[in-house]
């Protein structure tokens, strides 16, 4: 598979993407029963993650969304992060964060300090993918679909310069 002129190779087939999906949402489902919670997509990469997840949820929740630009247009995290939301209402409330990926983490110590000072009641992150050795801020994500090596994905919502988010399998740049 060709983005951007780059190879890919299949990782994670939409069969075992809807098994983690799953797996995950079983537990929230038991967590979040009776908490009336906010789950905050953070767009646009968790798009296709959040839509997935969120028709397994089977309590009362409400959805909004935030926008968190990282990346630029590159594979290396920039550092900074921009957030965008233009109307928040979180106070007293529980609020979920669904990501796509957690890397260095820097994304969403942003996000947390942003939303935190709108007072929530509690903040717990959901991610699908997470690579545990590029961390570089220490941040406690609760919900982990499956943690991966280093390597780039795409696909799944995940992009490489804003192409392959469409892709319905989850690939990783290939080494060749
Ligand atoms: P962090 O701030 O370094 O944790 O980066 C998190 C954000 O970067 C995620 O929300 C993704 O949007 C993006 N990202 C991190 N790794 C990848 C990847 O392998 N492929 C595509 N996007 C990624
Ligand atoms: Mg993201």
């Amino acid at each position: 598979m060709k983005i951007n002129n780059k190879n890919f190779n299949l990782f994670i087939s939409k069969n075992e993407i809807d098994i983690i999906v799953k797996q995950i949402s079983d537990i929230i489902n038991i967590d979040y029963y009776n908490k009336n919670p906010i789950f905050i997509i953070v767009l646009k990469g968790s798009l296709f993650f959040a839509s997935d997840l969120l028709r397994y949820i089977n309590f009362n929740c409400e959805i909004d969304t935030i926008s968190a630009k990282s990346y630029g247009n590159q594979m290396v995290s920039s550092g900074t992060t921009e957030i965008s939301n233009a109307n928040i209402n979180i106070a007293g409330r529980h609020i979920l964060i669904i990501e796509d990926i957690v890397e260095t983490g820097n994304t969403l110590v942003t996000l947390l300090q942003y939303l935190n000072s709108f007072k929530p009641l509690s903040v717990e992150i959901v991610t699908l993918l997470s690579k545990p050795s590029c961390r570089k801020v220490d941040i406690n994500v609760k919900y982990i679909g499956l943690s991966i090596p280093a390597d780039f994905v795409v696909g799944y919502g995940m992009d490489y310069a804003e192409y392959g988010r469409n892709l319905p399998d989850i690939y990783t740049i290939s080494k060749e």
